[in-house]
């Protein structure tokens, strides 16, 4: 994000505190509470949108070297990312081309080999299959055609992009279509993954990522925690094809407004966190910390439970200053799942709850919850569905 644009949004925030108002939809919205409920729909949700779609599996440091590689089953496919020899990102399906047992360990690490943990079957980083155990009892098969099945990957502007299932190549723009520019303006390679956690919910994904996508609720459910921090119903929002990035100020802008200092002068990251919700299942958080990147998921097939992997990358400029302060990494990730926990996701498993109760039948989304209504036509688009129309008041 630029300096021009990171000025604009400011000046539509200034504006927007200055009238009481927020980003706009321009009509209300009816979400059928089905979407979260029906079984059908979270099956073709799975084949389409979480093994037919490039999904944005994290930061380029999560593989900071050639030689490490990053086990990570979440999409439903066991993936096997890596940085090969020449410092190239490539995943694999992280599956034995013997009797199809799951190769590397989940998690993180640096190895130059992988030996299936069933029959001893070897694997370069490469994927390349190196060795067969007792390689007599197989006769003549040919070694070069038993490599892991490779997924299609791209590493874009610092963040890393897998399709779980095989095919064409990753098209950049069906990713960041037009963000691009944005992305790399940021320097997201720089940011160091710092530390990662995963929270179950029991509620619908969709649900999950809602809660991110709009700070209406900020100073009512969050009083007590962050809502004393954010500013509340005040947001910007702009949308990039299926992705839509949303500002949401803190407290400490209303010192800015105070001092009258000139806009060219407010000290962004610290007065404003910048969101993206990156189609199909993401939300990135940046603020002067660092980037925390919120995967989130549909968890044992189920609509009605998913799971956010939360990882946390931080700043550059900050992580001299917090290793230095003796700043815990663990302890700030912790923070973030007391909240998600305690208050975003104790709220919407009861949500969910209703819903299968069939109470209510519809969701009303205000003008205010505008990324919403964009998130949720985004994904229907991309499921074929009909589009939600915005009903005008
Ligand atoms: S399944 Fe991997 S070596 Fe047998
Ligand atoms: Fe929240």
């Amino acid at each position: 994000m630029d300096k021009s644009e990171r000025l604009r949004v400011l000046g539509v925030i200034k504006e927007h505190i200055a009238n009481n108002t927020t980003a706009d939809a321009g009509g209300i919205m009816r979400v059928p509470m089905s979407d979260f409920t029906c079984q059908q729909l979270s099956a073709q949700e799975q084949d389409v949108l979480f093994r037919n779609t490039p999904l944005c599996m994290g930061l380029s440091s999560a593989l900071p070297e050639p030689g490490t590689y990053w086990s990570d089953n979440e999409t439903g496919i066991p993936i096997l990312m890596v940085r090969d020899g020449e410092g190239r990102f490539r995943a694999f399906a992280n599956v034995c081309r013997h009797r199809g047992s799951q190769v590397a360990p989940e998690g993180r690490g640096s190895k130059a080999r992988f030996m299936c943990p069933y029959h001893a079957w070897t694997y370069g980083i490469d994927g390349r299959l190196m060795s067969i155990n007792k390689k007599n009892h197989f006769g003549n098969v040919c070694r070069e055609e038993l490599s892991l099945f490779e997924l299609p990957s791209a590493e874009l502007h610092g963040t890393l992009w897998v399709r779980p299932a095989q095919g064409d190549p990753i098209d950049e723009a069906e990713c960041l279509g037009g963000l691009e520019d944005e992305m790399a303006h940021w320097k997201l390679a720089d940011f160091p993954f710092a530390h990662t956690q995963v929270i179950d919910a029991g509620a619908n994904w969709k649900m999950a990522i809602d809660t991110f996508a709009e700070n209406y609720h900020v100073s009512i459910l969050h009083a007590e925690t962050v809502g004393k921090e954010m500013k509340a119903n005040v947001q910007t929002c702009d949308v990039f094809r299926n992705n839509v990035r949303f500002v949401y100020p803190n407290q400490k802008l209303d010192l800015m407004r105070f001092l009258s200092l000139d806009m060219e002068r407010w000290p962004y990251p610290q007065i404003a966190s910048t969101l993206y919700y990156l189609y199909p299942n993401v939300i990135m958080v940046i603020d002067t910390f660092g980037v925390d990147l919120v995967r989130i998921f549909p968890l044992e097939g189920s609509p009605s439970k998913s799971r956010t992997v939360h990882t946390w990358y931080v700043s550059p400029q900050m992580e001299p200053r917090l290793k230095e302060a003796g700043y815990s990494y663990e302890e700030r990730v912790s923070r973030f799942r007391d909240v998600i926990v305690d208050e975003d996701y104790e709220t919407i498993a009861k949500i969910q709850l209703n819903a299968e109760r069939g109470i209510p039948s519809e969701w009303l989304l205000g003008r205010n919850e505008v990324a919403l209504h964009h998130i949720h036509n985004a994904l229907r688009s991309g499921l074929g569905r009909d589009m939600l129309p915005v009903e005008e008041i």
